[in-house]
Protein backbone atom coordinates (compact mmCIF):
# COMPACT_ATOMS: atom_id res chain seq x y z
CA UNK A 1 0.00 0.00 0.00
CA UNK A 2 1.35 3.52 -1.12
CA UNK A 3 1.13 6.59 1.30
CA UNK A 4 -1.92 7.74 -0.49
CA UNK A 5 -4.04 4.34 -0.11
CA UNK A 6 -2.85 4.13 3.28
CA UNK A 7 -3.48 8.02 4.15
CA UNK A 8 -7.45 7.25 2.98
CA UNK A 9 -7.62 4.66 4.95
CA UNK A 10 -6.16 6.38 8.50
CA UNK A 11 -7.28 9.99 8.02
CA UNK A 12 -10.47 11.69 8.48
CA UNK A 13 -11.65 12.80 4.71
CA UNK A 14 -11.78 16.91 5.08
CA UNK A 15 -9.32 17.87 1.98
CA UNK A 16 -9.91 17.49 -1.61
CA UNK A 17 -5.98 16.08 -1.22
CA UNK A 18 -4.02 16.40 -5.57
CA UNK A 19 -2.92 12.71 -5.72
CA UNK A 20 0.47 14.28 -5.11
CA UNK A 21 2.72 12.86 -2.35
CA UNK A 22 5.77 15.04 -1.60
CA UNK A 23 8.85 14.13 0.18
CA UNK A 24 11.42 16.97 0.11
CA UNK A 25 12.20 20.53 -0.99
CA UNK A 26 14.53 23.22 -1.58
CA UNK A 27 13.83 26.70 -1.91
CA UNK A 28 11.11 27.00 -4.73
CA UNK A 29 11.34 23.27 -5.42
CA UNK A 30 9.10 20.49 -3.77
CA UNK A 31 10.09 16.63 -4.98
CA UNK A 32 7.32 13.92 -5.29
CA UNK A 33 8.03 10.29 -3.83
CA UNK A 34 9.14 9.54 -7.65
CA UNK A 35 11.72 12.21 -7.93
CA UNK A 36 9.50 14.53 -9.93
CA UNK A 37 10.34 18.52 -9.22
CA UNK A 38 7.48 21.12 -8.88
CA UNK A 39 7.91 24.56 -9.14
CA UNK A 40 5.74 25.93 -5.77
CA UNK A 41 3.70 28.86 -6.27
CA UNK A 42 1.48 27.97 -3.51
CA UNK A 43 3.74 27.68 -0.28
CA UNK A 44 1.92 25.94 2.15
CA UNK A 45 -1.12 27.88 1.38
CA UNK A 46 0.82 31.37 1.85
CA UNK A 47 2.66 30.27 4.67
CA UNK A 48 6.54 28.75 3.71
CA UNK A 49 7.90 32.09 3.70
CA UNK A 50 11.52 31.11 3.22
CA UNK A 51 10.70 28.65 0.76
CA UNK A 52 11.75 24.91 1.43
CA UNK A 53 14.85 23.75 3.34
CA UNK A 54 15.82 27.29 3.96
CA UNK A 55 19.76 26.82 5.65
CA UNK A 56 19.66 29.83 8.27
CA UNK A 57 15.87 28.42 9.52
CA UNK A 58 16.36 24.67 9.44
CA UNK A 59 19.65 25.69 11.56
CA UNK A 60 17.85 27.65 14.17
CA UNK A 61 14.95 25.40 14.37
CA UNK A 62 17.59 22.92 14.95
CA UNK A 63 19.59 24.69 17.47
CA UNK A 64 16.40 25.52 19.46
CA UNK A 65 15.62 21.81 19.68
CA UNK A 66 18.60 20.49 20.62
CA UNK A 67 18.27 23.28 23.55
CA UNK A 68 14.68 23.69 24.69
CA UNK A 69 11.71 22.72 22.61
CA UNK A 70 8.81 23.31 25.00
CA UNK A 71 8.44 24.34 29.14
CA UNK A 72 5.03 26.19 29.04
CA UNK A 73 3.71 29.90 29.68
CA UNK A 74 4.64 29.42 33.18
CA UNK A 75 7.96 30.20 32.39
CA UNK A 76 9.60 32.86 30.76
CA UNK A 77 12.04 31.93 27.35
CA UNK A 78 14.14 34.18 25.59
CA UNK A 79 13.09 32.97 22.07
CA UNK A 80 9.48 34.03 22.95
CA UNK A 81 10.09 37.40 24.66
CA UNK A 82 12.76 38.54 21.70
CA UNK A 83 9.82 37.40 19.36
CA UNK A 84 7.40 39.33 21.19
CA UNK A 85 9.75 42.69 21.43
CA UNK A 86 10.62 42.52 17.53
CA UNK A 87 6.57 42.31 16.89
CA UNK A 88 5.89 45.03 18.88
CA UNK A 89 8.92 47.50 17.86
CA UNK A 90 8.15 46.88 13.93
CA UNK A 91 4.42 47.78 14.41
CA UNK A 92 1.65 49.99 16.29
CA UNK A 93 1.17 47.20 19.31
CA UNK A 94 1.84 47.54 22.52
CA UNK A 95 1.79 43.81 23.40
CA UNK A 96 1.15 40.03 21.87
CA UNK A 97 -0.59 36.87 22.97
CA UNK A 98 1.23 33.74 21.37
CA UNK A 99 -1.19 30.85 20.05
CA UNK A 100 -0.41 28.03 17.41
CA UNK A 101 -2.61 28.84 14.13
CA UNK A 102 -5.00 31.50 12.26
CA UNK A 103 -8.28 30.51 14.38
CA UNK A 104 -6.96 30.02 17.24
CA UNK A 105 -5.91 33.57 17.05
CA UNK A 106 -9.43 34.51 15.76
CA UNK A 107 -10.81 33.28 18.51
CA UNK A 108 -8.21 35.21 20.90
CA UNK A 109 -9.45 38.45 19.53
CA UNK A 110 -13.27 37.62 19.83
CA UNK A 111 -12.70 36.87 23.79
CA UNK A 112 -10.54 40.21 23.67
CA UNK A 113 -13.36 42.04 22.09
CA UNK A 114 -15.90 40.81 24.94
CA UNK A 115 -12.91 40.97 27.54
CA UNK A 116 -11.97 44.45 26.68
CA UNK A 117 -15.79 45.99 27.28
CA UNK A 118 -16.67 44.26 30.57
CA UNK A 119 -13.43 45.59 31.82
CA UNK A 120 -14.58 48.87 31.14
CA UNK A 121 -18.05 47.70 32.59
CA UNK A 122 -20.01 48.47 29.03
CA UNK A 123 -21.05 44.33 28.56
CA UNK A 124 -20.92 45.18 24.68
CA UNK A 125 -20.73 41.49 23.00
CA UNK A 126 -21.27 41.72 19.24
CA UNK A 127 -18.94 41.43 16.04
CA UNK A 128 -19.86 42.93 12.70
CA UNK A 129 -17.40 40.49 10.36
CA UNK A 130 -17.79 40.72 6.62
CA UNK A 131 -19.28 39.00 4.27
CA UNK A 132 -17.56 36.66 1.87
CA UNK A 133 -14.92 36.61 4.65
CA UNK A 134 -12.59 33.56 6.13
CA UNK A 135 -10.91 33.67 9.51
CA UNK A 136 -10.95 29.54 10.67
CA UNK A 137 -12.73 26.29 11.25
CA UNK A 138 -13.10 26.40 15.34
CA UNK A 139 -16.77 28.00 15.91
CA UNK A 140 -15.94 31.17 16.81
CA UNK A 141 -13.48 31.77 13.81
CA UNK A 142 -16.32 29.75 11.43
CA UNK A 143 -19.17 31.79 12.42
CA UNK A 144 -17.15 35.20 11.82
CA UNK A 145 -16.59 33.55 8.70
CA UNK A 146 -18.86 35.01 6.29
CA UNK A 147 -19.76 32.30 3.73
CA UNK A 148 -22.26 29.74 4.16
CA UNK A 149 -20.42 26.91 2.69
CA UNK A 150 -18.50 26.36 5.78
CA UNK A 151 -21.35 27.21 8.35
CA UNK A 152 -23.68 24.40 7.31
CA UNK A 153 -24.75 21.77 9.52
CA UNK A 154 -22.92 23.61 12.57
CA UNK A 155 -26.09 25.31 13.96
CA UNK A 156 -26.02 26.96 16.92
CA UNK A 157 -23.21 28.83 16.07
CA UNK A 158 -21.80 31.75 18.35
CA UNK A 159 -24.60 34.47 19.48
CA UNK A 160 -23.50 37.92 18.65
CA UNK A 161 -21.79 38.00 15.63
CA UNK A 162 -23.10 39.81 12.58
CA UNK A 163 -22.24 40.23 8.79
CA UNK A 164 -22.13 43.37 6.64
CA UNK A 165 -20.75 43.62 3.37
CA UNK A 166 -16.48 44.01 2.44
CA UNK A 167 -15.76 47.35 1.36
CA UNK A 168 -19.19 48.87 2.38
CA UNK A 169 -19.15 51.70 4.68
CA UNK A 170 -23.02 51.96 4.88
CA UNK A 171 -23.85 48.26 5.23
CA UNK A 172 -20.98 48.35 7.99
CA UNK A 173 -22.44 51.44 10.04
CA UNK A 174 -26.25 50.04 9.20
CA UNK A 175 -25.14 47.35 11.84
CA UNK A 176 -23.68 49.04 14.82
CA UNK A 177 -25.32 48.60 17.51
CA UNK A 178 -24.83 50.06 21.14
CA UNK A 179 -23.97 46.53 21.90
CA UNK A 180 -21.33 46.36 19.15
CA UNK A 181 -18.01 45.43 20.65
CA UNK A 182 -15.17 44.78 17.38
CA UNK A 183 -15.31 44.89 13.62
CA UNK A 184 -13.78 42.35 12.38
CA UNK A 185 -11.56 42.55 8.40
CA UNK A 186 -9.31 41.31 6.59
CA UNK A 187 -7.41 43.72 4.85
CA UNK A 188 -6.98 41.43 2.11
CA UNK A 189 -9.75 38.73 1.89
CA UNK A 190 -7.90 35.58 1.10
CA UNK A 191 -9.58 32.22 0.43
CA UNK A 192 -12.91 34.47 -0.42
CA UNK A 193 -10.57 35.23 -3.87
CA UNK A 194 -7.98 37.98 -3.20
CA UNK A 195 -9.97 40.89 -2.71
CA UNK A 196 -8.12 43.80 -1.37
CA UNK A 197 -10.11 46.59 0.73
CA UNK A 198 -10.62 49.87 -0.39
CA UNK A 199 -8.60 52.05 1.48
CA UNK A 200 -11.57 54.50 2.10
CA UNK A 201 -13.69 51.74 3.50
CA UNK A 202 -10.77 50.91 5.91
CA UNK A 203 -10.28 54.61 6.60
CA UNK A 204 -13.94 55.59 7.14
CA UNK A 205 -14.47 52.59 9.48
CA UNK A 206 -11.62 53.51 11.41
CA UNK A 207 -13.08 57.00 11.87
CA UNK A 208 -16.66 55.06 12.87
CA UNK A 209 -14.99 52.65 15.21
CA UNK A 210 -13.41 55.98 17.03
CA UNK A 211 -16.34 57.31 17.51
CA UNK A 212 -18.44 54.71 18.69
CA UNK A 213 -15.49 53.11 21.26
CA UNK A 214 -15.35 50.12 19.09
CA UNK A 215 -12.26 47.76 18.74
CA UNK A 216 -11.24 47.52 15.07
CA UNK A 217 -9.76 44.11 13.92
CA UNK A 218 -7.86 43.36 11.17
CA UNK A 219 -7.44 39.33 10.50
CA UNK A 220 -3.88 39.27 8.37
CA UNK A 221 -3.46 36.17 9.05
CA UNK A 222 -3.14 35.16 5.31
CA UNK A 223 -2.21 38.82 4.05
CA UNK A 224 0.49 39.75 7.18
CA UNK A 225 4.09 38.49 7.67
CA UNK A 226 5.34 40.59 4.36
CA UNK A 227 2.88 38.59 1.68
CA UNK A 228 2.18 42.42 0.59
CA UNK A 229 5.51 43.76 0.97
CA UNK A 230 4.72 45.15 3.96
CA UNK A 231 4.91 43.85 7.47
CA UNK A 232 1.29 44.51 8.32
CA UNK A 233 -1.13 44.44 4.91
CA UNK A 234 -2.45 47.49 7.04
CA UNK A 235 0.33 49.66 6.27
CA UNK A 236 -0.66 50.63 3.00
CA UNK A 237 -3.49 51.66 4.19
CA UNK A 238 -3.20 54.57 6.50
CA UNK A 239 -5.54 52.98 9.00
CA UNK A 240 -4.73 51.56 11.93
CA UNK A 241 -6.05 48.33 14.20
CA UNK A 242 -6.71 48.09 17.59
CA UNK A 243 -5.91 44.58 17.35
CA UNK A 244 -4.62 42.06 14.62
CA UNK A 245 -4.16 38.55 14.23
CA UNK A 246 -0.84 36.92 12.39
CA UNK A 247 -0.34 33.03 11.75
CA UNK A 248 0.28 31.48 8.79
CA UNK A 249 3.52 32.86 6.79
CA UNK A 250 4.96 33.92 10.63
CA UNK A 251 7.33 30.83 11.64
CA UNK A 252 7.81 29.73 8.34
CA UNK A 253 6.04 26.27 8.51
CA UNK A 254 6.26 26.04 11.90
CA UNK A 255 3.08 26.68 13.33
CA UNK A 256 2.34 29.99 15.57
CA UNK A 257 -0.53 32.14 15.73
CA UNK A 258 -0.24 35.85 17.41
CA UNK A 259 -2.76 38.11 18.78
CA UNK A 260 -1.36 41.71 19.06
CA UNK A 261 -2.99 44.54 20.34
CA UNK A 262 -2.36 48.65 21.59
CA UNK A 263 -3.25 50.73 24.19
CA UNK A 264 -6.18 49.73 26.14
CA UNK A 265 -6.87 46.72 24.45
CA UNK A 266 -3.82 45.33 25.48
CA UNK A 267 -4.87 45.07 28.66
CA UNK A 268 -7.94 43.56 28.23
CA UNK A 269 -6.68 40.18 29.30
CA UNK A 270 -6.66 39.54 32.91
CA UNK A 271 -4.24 36.69 34.34
CA UNK A 272 -6.24 33.79 33.82
CA UNK A 273 -8.70 35.30 30.94
CA UNK A 274 -6.87 32.99 28.66
CA UNK A 275 -3.79 30.55 27.52
CA UNK A 276 -2.68 28.05 25.05
CA UNK A 277 -0.34 25.41 26.18
CA UNK A 278 1.95 25.55 22.82
CA UNK A 279 1.57 29.21 22.05
CA UNK A 280 5.10 30.87 21.36
CA UNK A 281 7.17 27.61 22.48
CA UNK A 282 10.86 28.18 22.11
CA UNK A 283 10.56 26.10 18.95
CA UNK A 284 8.33 28.29 17.21
CA UNK A 285 9.41 31.10 18.50
CA UNK A 286 13.31 30.37 17.15
CA UNK A 287 11.68 30.11 13.67
CA UNK A 288 10.21 33.27 13.39
CA UNK A 289 12.57 35.00 14.78
CA UNK A 290 14.40 33.96 11.57
CA UNK A 291 11.65 34.74 9.33
CA UNK A 292 10.95 37.94 11.17
CA UNK A 293 15.26 39.22 10.64
CA UNK A 294 14.84 38.19 7.02
CA UNK A 295 12.12 40.08 6.23
CA UNK A 296 12.93 43.49 8.15
CA UNK A 297 16.91 43.15 7.15
CA UNK A 298 18.57 43.87 4.17
CA UNK A 299 21.08 41.12 3.75
CA UNK A 300 25.14 42.29 4.44
CA UNK A 301 26.14 41.86 0.38
CA UNK A 302 24.05 44.90 -0.24
CA UNK A 303 20.71 43.24 -1.22
CA UNK A 304 17.54 44.32 0.27
CA UNK A 305 15.31 42.79 2.85
CA UNK A 306 12.52 39.72 1.86
CA UNK A 307 10.53 42.69 2.35
CA UNK A 308 12.08 44.68 -0.52
CA UNK A 309 11.96 41.38 -2.56
CA UNK A 310 8.30 40.95 -2.09
CA UNK A 311 7.53 44.80 -3.04
CA UNK A 312 9.74 44.07 -6.11
CA UNK A 313 8.78 40.44 -7.68
CA UNK A 314 5.05 41.44 -6.62
CA UNK A 315 5.38 44.55 -9.24
CA UNK A 316 6.67 41.74 -11.64
CA UNK A 317 3.90 39.29 -10.86
CA UNK A 318 1.48 41.79 -11.55
CA UNK A 319 2.85 42.52 -15.10
CA UNK A 320 3.28 39.23 -15.97
CA UNK A 321 -0.24 38.27 -14.57
CA UNK A 322 -1.99 41.28 -16.63
CA UNK A 323 0.37 40.18 -19.97
CA UNK A 324 -1.43 36.84 -19.38
CA UNK A 325 -4.67 37.95 -19.77
CA UNK A 326 -4.00 39.87 -22.85
CA UNK A 327 -3.80 36.63 -23.81
CA UNK A 328 -6.11 34.36 -22.50
CA UNK A 329 -9.86 35.94 -22.47
CA UNK A 330 -11.04 33.84 -19.58
CA UNK A 331 -8.66 35.27 -17.22
CA UNK A 332 -11.32 38.30 -16.56
CA UNK A 333 -9.51 40.22 -13.92
CA UNK A 334 -6.35 40.80 -12.44
CA UNK A 335 -5.84 41.37 -8.29
CA UNK A 336 -3.73 42.22 -5.42
CA UNK A 337 -0.56 43.08 -4.19
CA UNK A 338 2.62 41.58 -3.17
CA UNK A 339 2.73 38.34 -3.37
CA UNK A 340 -0.63 37.68 -2.83
CA UNK A 341 -2.63 37.96 -6.16
CA UNK A 342 -5.34 36.39 -7.55
CA UNK A 343 -6.74 35.84 -11.65
CA UNK A 344 -10.63 35.42 -11.84
CA UNK A 345 -11.52 33.30 -14.59
CA UNK A 346 -14.63 32.72 -16.44
CA UNK A 347 -14.17 29.66 -15.99
CA UNK A 348 -13.98 26.98 -13.24
CA UNK A 349 -10.46 26.83 -11.52
CA UNK A 350 -9.83 23.38 -10.74
CA UNK A 351 -8.92 21.79 -13.80
CA UNK A 352 -6.78 24.68 -14.58
CA UNK A 353 -4.59 23.67 -11.32
CA UNK A 354 -5.04 20.06 -11.51
CA UNK A 355 -2.81 20.58 -15.31
CA UNK A 356 -0.78 23.20 -14.13
CA UNK A 357 0.47 20.41 -11.23
CA UNK A 358 0.89 17.77 -13.93
CA UNK A 359 3.10 19.99 -15.55
CA UNK A 360 5.65 20.24 -12.70
CA UNK A 361 3.57 24.25 -10.97
CA UNK A 362 1.72 23.86 -7.72
CA UNK A 363 -0.89 26.70 -7.63
CA UNK A 364 -4.18 26.84 -5.14
CA UNK A 365 -7.61 28.36 -5.82
CA UNK A 366 -9.48 30.71 -3.96
CA UNK A 367 -12.81 30.56 -4.38
CA UNK A 368 -14.29 28.15 -7.46
CA UNK A 369 -12.96 30.77 -9.66
CA UNK A 370 -10.36 32.31 -8.68
CA UNK A 371 -6.28 30.83 -8.99
CA UNK A 372 -4.11 32.09 -6.03
CA UNK A 373 -0.46 33.29 -6.16
CA UNK A 374 1.03 33.08 -2.66
CA UNK A 375 4.63 31.89 -3.39
CA UNK A 376 7.43 31.55 -1.44
CA UNK A 377 8.66 35.03 -0.53
CA UNK A 378 12.00 34.25 -1.59
CA UNK A 379 10.86 34.00 -5.23
CA UNK A 380 12.66 35.93 -8.11
CA UNK A 381 12.17 36.86 -11.57
CA UNK A 382 12.82 33.56 -13.76
CA UNK A 383 10.66 31.69 -11.08
CA UNK A 384 8.15 33.88 -11.89
CA UNK A 385 8.70 33.79 -15.44
CA UNK A 386 8.71 29.63 -15.15
CA UNK A 387 5.52 29.90 -13.41
CA UNK A 388 3.90 32.36 -15.94
CA UNK A 389 4.51 30.10 -19.02
CA UNK A 390 3.86 26.86 -17.49
CA UNK A 391 0.26 28.70 -16.62
CA UNK A 392 -0.44 30.14 -20.00
CA UNK A 393 0.49 26.60 -22.00
CA UNK A 394 -2.13 25.00 -19.48
CA UNK A 395 -4.53 27.75 -19.82
C1 LIG B 1 -7.60 35.21 6.76
C2 LIG B 1 -7.55 33.90 7.47
N1 LIG B 1 -7.88 33.85 8.76
C3 LIG B 1 -7.84 32.70 9.45
C4 LIG B 1 -7.46 31.53 8.86
C5 LIG B 1 -7.42 30.26 9.65
O1 LIG B 1 -6.09 29.90 9.87
P1 LIG B 1 -5.71 28.41 10.35
O2 LIG B 1 -5.99 27.50 9.20
O3 LIG B 1 -4.26 28.51 10.70
O4 LIG B 1 -6.56 28.11 11.53
C6 LIG B 1 -7.10 31.53 7.51
C7 LIG B 1 -6.69 30.28 6.83
O5 LIG B 1 -6.70 30.18 5.63
C8 LIG B 1 -7.14 32.75 6.79
O6 LIG B 1 -6.82 32.81 5.49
Amino acid sequence: MNTLELGQRVIMNTYARFPLTLVRGEGMYVWDENNRKYLDFMAGIAVNSLGHAHKKLAGAIARQAEMLIHVSNLYWTPAQVALAQKLVANSCFDKVFFCNSGAEAIEGALKLARKYSAKRGEGRIEIIAMRNSFHGRTFGAVTATGQTKYQRDLSPLLPGIVHADYNSFESVAACVTDKTAAVLIEPVQGEGGIIPAKPEFLKSVRRLCDERGILLIYDEVQCGAGRTGYLFAFERYGAEPDVAVLAKGLAGGVPIGVLLARGAAAEGFSPGDHASTFGGNSLAAAAANVVLDELLTAGSSGHGSLLDNVKRQGEYLTQKLRALAAVRPCVTDVRGFGLMQGIELSTEAAPIISKCIDSGLLLVSAGPSVIRFVPPLIVNEKDIDEAAAILEDCM
